[in-house]
């Protein structure tokens, strides 16, 4: 399985279009510690031909020019894109889809929390519509039940509740699935679960290796933390280093538990609570413009990286389970930098 992180940033992007914090001048001003990055997407294959997405963001025509291998490659017309997941309704997960309007037929997979945001809150399900077929799939995340299996993918994948709250613009009170988490395993096929124990060097169901992607979550509670533990990777919520981080740098007064994104520093932070997984690949991903672990050399990108934990850049690829070919990728690095200067 190849899990491609197409964007490593949370929503805004870095730089983002309006801040002035060090990070985004920093990354304006071509200081190379600060690699820009777009927004929060991540693609997966289980053969390096059909690929999935997982989450579709604003940067999506940036992020398809920069991996071939999701365009149409010598096809007339056509995508390496087979199904959209969507892990919530914000703005910067879900905007991508409109720009695939020109597709024949889309299929996305949302839980019934998410749809109903982009049916009435933001109308962008119904918007879609009217260009081209979309075809929904359930997630069954849904109240009475945390945890759901997605059908039809081309890898087994489970969904699971994880604490949220739907986006500003829906006025609902929030409901189960409106945030969820997605177990991804790379070979074999989720049975029924075990007895979940240990840290680090479990394996996930049926012995496959599996890939945990958690962008955005209020909590690592116990049931989180020991799905984490088992798996093989897990792409974590990065969005901020501290509560108030957003009020240091005059973006607004709402703090991380606000939105609801756990800090990765502090008493109870997702450092200091993952800290023990070794075995673990723990990698940041979501992360806000005004984050200092974006900053290469910072005392907190050291703090990061000294417990282990790695900080998603666009275009970092992971290899899970058997290993497969991708036919026209770019050396990640460098397409990600030549996207980055190109957006600016
Ligand atoms: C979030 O991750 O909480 C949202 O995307 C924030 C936002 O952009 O409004
Ligand atoms: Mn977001
Ligand atoms: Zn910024």
């Amino acid at each position: 399985m190849i899990v491609r992180v197409l964007g490593a940033a949370a929503g805004g992007g870095l730089p983002q279009w309006n801040c002035g914090c060090p990070n985004c001048g920093s990354a304006r001003g071509g200081d190379e510690r600060v690699a820009p990055r777009t927004q929060s997407s991540v693609a997966v294959s289980a053969d390096g031909r059909s690929w999935t997405l997982l989450n579709a963001s604003p940067d999506i025509r940036q992020q398809i020019h920069a991996f071939p291998p999701l365009g149409p490659g010598r096809r007339l017309r056509g995508s390496g894109i087979r199904a959209v997941v969507l892990t919530d309704a914000e703005i910067d997960h879900s905007l991508g889809l409109l720009l695939m309007r020109e597709a024949k037929r889309l299929v996305v997979y949302t839980t019934p929390a998410v749809r109903e945001a982009l049916t009435t809150g933001h109308p962008l399900l119904p918007t879609l519509g009217a260009y081209c077929e979309v075809e929904w799939r359930r997630i069954g995340v849904e109240p009475g039940r945390e945890e759901a299996r997605l059908d039809g993918l081309d890898f087994p994948c489970t969904a699971f509740d994880v604490p949220g709250d739907p986006p500003s613009y829906s006025r609902r009170p929030p409901t189960m699935g409106d945030v969820v988490g997605l177990e991804l395993a790379a070979s074999g096929g989720p049975g029924e679960r075990g007895t979940v124990a240990g840290d680090g060097d479990e394996e996930g169901p049926d012995g496959a290796e599996t890939l945990v992607y958690v962008p955005g979550t209020g909590a690592i509670d116990a049931r989180l933390r020991a799905r984490i533990a088992r798996s093989r990777v897990t792409l974590l919520d990065g969005t901020f280093w501290t509560n108030e981080e957003m009020s240091t740098v005059g973006q607004g007064g709402r703090t991380a538990a606000d939105m609801h994104h756990l800090p990765v520093s502090g008493s109870g932070g997702s450092l200091e609570r993952l800290s023990a997984l070794h075995g673990v690949r723990r990698i940041y991903v979501h992360i806000n413009n005004t984050n200092p672990v974006l900053m290469e050399g910072s005392s907190e990108r050291r703090a990061v990286e000294e417990a282990g934990f790695e900080v998603a850049y666009d275009g970092m690829e992971i290899r899970l389970g058997e290993h497969v070919d991708v036919t026209e990728g770019r050396t990640p690095r460098r397409a990600a930098a030549r996207v980055g200067r190109r957006a600016e």
